[in-house]
């Protein structure tokens, strides 16, 4: 299938990063949210990046205005089902992303494809919810986007072959590397990434190293762009305990119990750079 118009449910640091690499690659994009002004944050942050991408060369000021233009906004979620391929990038919530799936439903396309970005629900149990399981995958980019090389595709277990190639030809058009994984919990980065940041939040709890000791060894010691609770606050730690809960409940081990000091952090709302706080302090 050729797809030529994508749409992005969800105008969050995930939802806004899909739409500007998509359109950068000449998809048409329709971005939806149900905030106006999420919308309008989220068209803010893709100017803002992608004239940083200008500024540093890496694409041209035409290809920039092009990439604007073929962006549009709606808070209409069923207009989205006019669209060849849906990627759902909204909050990380299995009741949310049913919901979504099941209002937009009667408005799509017989041949779209439905796809999520999420980090770690069961693609199969989404899917078995909607009326197109062998058309349902987990498309699943990482964050920033426009800078992860990455794109994680994961096949439920009724996901056919034509969608997979349809989805791999996307990314493969997007100049990133697929990686194909099976639907278990949190598939293949989460799986090894979350239980390593989740062992440096024990590792700070149980005094082993100050949170700047933690990421400076991780830094200087295994070449590693980021901390790991640098890392944490990056992505969320709200995110990293909701990983670190569904790999505990879905594979049923101890090993992958998350460090109370990570709940606290997260019962206290202080979730990351989005709240200004967390290991580390950005206010
Ligand atoms: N949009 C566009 N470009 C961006 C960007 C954004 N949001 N953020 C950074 N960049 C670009 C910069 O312009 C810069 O480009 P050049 O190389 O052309 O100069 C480049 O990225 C590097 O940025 P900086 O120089 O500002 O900063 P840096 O060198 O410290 O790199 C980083 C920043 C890329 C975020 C780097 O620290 C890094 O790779 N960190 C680890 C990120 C990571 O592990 N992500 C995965 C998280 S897990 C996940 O996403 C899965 C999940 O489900 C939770």
């Amino acid at each position: 299938m050729d797809v030529k118009s994508v749409g992005v449910i969800g105008a969050g640091q995930m939802g806004n990063g899909i739409a500007h690499v998509m359109a950068l690659a000449g998809y048409n994009v329709l971005l939806n949210d149900i905030s106006q002004d999420a919308l309008d944050a989220a068209i803010e942050t893709i100017k803002g990046n992608l004239a940083r991408q200008v500024s540093r060369g890496k694409i041209g000021d035409d290809e920039m205005q092009a990439a604007l233009q073929r962006i549009k906004t709606t808070l209409n979620l069923p207009e989205i089902g006019q669209t060849d391929l849906v990627i759902e990038a909204a909050t990380e919530r299995e009741a949310i992303k049913h919901a979504i799936f099941e209002d937009l439903q009667p408005h799509l396309q017989a041949h779209t494809i439905l796809t999520s970005n999420t980090s770690s629900i069961s693609i199969t149990r989404l899917a078995s919810r909607t009326d197109r399981p062998e058309r349902f995958m987990g498309f699943h980019f990482m964050n920033p986007v426009p800078v992860m090389q990455l794109v994680e595709l994961i096949r439920g277990i009724a996901t056919d072959e034509e969608t997979f190639a349809t989805c791999k030809a996307v990314v493969d058009r997007l100049g990133k590397t697929a990686a194909s994984a099976e639907d278990f919990p949190a598939f293949i980065v989460n799986r090894i990434l979350m239980p390593m940041i989740n062992e440096a939040v024990y590792t700070l709890y149980e005094g082993v190293g100050s949170v700047q000791s933690i990421d400076q060894s991780m830094k200087l010691g295994a070449n590693h762009p980021m901390g790991p609770l640098e890392l944490a606050d990056f992505i969320g730690l709200d995110t990293c305990l909701a990983i670190m809960n569904v790999l505990h409940e879905g594979l049923a081990d101890t090993k992958y119990r998350p460090c109370p000091l990570l709940t606290k952090y997260v019962e206290a709302g202080w979730l990351g750079r989005k709240t200004d706080r967390g290991f580390y302090d950005y206010r």
